[in-house]
């Protein structure tokens, strides 16, 4: 049977899902490309000493653990050294955690828990497209909500919820966010987490980020202000490396439940090797060390970048400041389709993510989303000159 066989087969929810993730992905270590696409943790500073070292001392007599199958929830010892890391002193309970594969796994098993088509979910816009392909997977209705660089903005977010019906949950991401790189406030986060509490509104707060600002500064988590109305969703891609594929999500205790039953309908347990290393680097202490490392790093790039940015592209541009994360947003003349640009980027060497994907409608067409987090700043120089080349022809 034909490809074109196949398509009048699809159920509902596979048609119509784009190829953007599976394209940013291809491109990892691409040759000859520049990449600005993924949201890529610098190779660099991966611990690949750490791994190595602790594979050879003692993956010998953890093995029983590290190479069988684990509980659907994660290993006991794993959630509770990572309970003690993520609210460190808030008292979480490992029976609130549950260990995922990525925190895109997690993101499923949300939609698959608490989505039957046509619920609706609201999210800020532009947001990470991968949130937008699960919601989509389960065939919510997705509204936006208005952001700007301070993050998802309270009013508009009441005047969401004052029209239509309660949405099922409200996604947002408040640190250094995907695609824009914004911080939510402080005040915004207190006002958000009190609009929830009055409608009754489930958060989702992913905090992929959250550890990667560039100087660190104290803006309490969303779950933080409210653990009762949030379930917080995290990763070890971005601080350890996404190799592992392990994230988790701590909320409310019976929603952690159900998303556990979920998970049997899924992979049934995130894999125990990565489980493993995750909780030895962990209990090693070397994650703040690490974390050190990675935020220089990532300030210096961004700094690179803008540098490359401001030489290279004309007037008619503008981008976003990040204070930390991966991403800068770039904005261009309303004529621009950064879309219909990617083969000549290609052919040029330099790879990014045109907008469109981000919005649920796919309906902007003059912005796209720039990385700096895993090109050198050398890379950067010459990346932007290619991207100043591409954006300035017509
Ligand atoms: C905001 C956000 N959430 C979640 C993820 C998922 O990461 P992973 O599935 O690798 O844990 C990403 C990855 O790009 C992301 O940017």
């Amino acid at each position: 049977m034909t490809n074109t066989g196949y398509e009048v087969r699809l159920a509902r929810r596979a048609a119509g899902s784009g190829d953007e993730l599976s394209a940013i992905l291809s491109l990892v270590n691409a040759p000859g490309q520049i990449t600005f696409s993924g949201g890529f943790p610098a190779p660099d500073i991966f611990p690949t000493a750490f791994v190595r070292d602790v594979v050879l001392e003692e993956l010998g007599s953890s093995a029983p653990v590290a190479l069988q199958y684990t509980p659907t929830e994660g290993l006991a010892s794993l959630r509770s050294a990572l309970a003690e890391w993520i609210h460190s002193g808030q008292g979480v309970s490992p029976s609130s955690l549950l260990v995922t594969s990525g925190g895109i796994e997690a993101l499923q098993l949300l939609c698959r828990t608490l989505l039957d088509p046509g619920d609706r979910v609201l999210v800020e816009a532009p947001t990470y497209l991968g949130a937008l392909t699960a919601f989509n997977g389960f065939e919510a209705r997705i509204d936006t909500v208005a952001a700007d660089e301070e993050g998802l903005d309270p009013a508009a977010l009441a005047d969401a919820l004052a029209s239509g019906p309660l949405p099922k949950l409200l996604y947002v991401i408040p640190d250094f966010q995907n695609p824009t790189g914004s911080w939510l406030s402080t005040s915004r986060r207190h006002e958000i987490v009190a609009l929830a509490r009055r409608h009754g509104l489930l958060i989702v707060e992913d905090v992929a980020y959250r550890e990667l600002a560039f100087v660190p500064e104290d803006r309490p988590s969303l779950w933080s202000l409210a653990p009762d109305v949030v379930v917080q969703v995290g990763t070890f891609s971005k601080i350890l490396f996404p190799g592992v594929r392990l994230g988790w999500a701590t909320g409310p205790s019976s929603l952690i439940g159900h998303l556990t039953r979920a998970k049997q309908n899924s992979d049934q347990c995130a894999g125990g090797l990565g489980q493993w290393l995750a909780e030895s680097y962990l209990r090693s202490g070397a994650l703040g060390p690490q974390l050190t490392v990675a935020r220089s790093t990532y300030a210096a790039r961004w700094e690179a970048m803008a540098g490359g940015l401001a030489a290279h592209l004309g007037p008619e541009f503008s981008w976003t400041t990040p204070r930390g994360g991966f991403f800068t947003w770039v904005t261009g003349p309303p004529s621009l389709d950064t879309a219909a640009l990617l083969p000549r980027a290609a052919s040029l060497g330099v790879a990014y993510v045109p907008g469109a994907p981000f919005y649920p409608q796919r309906d902007v067409h003059n912005t796209l989303r720039i990385a700096f987090s895993a090109t050198t700043p050398a890379e950067i120089a010459e990346g932007t000159r290619r991207l100043g080349l591409l954006l300035s022809t017509p």
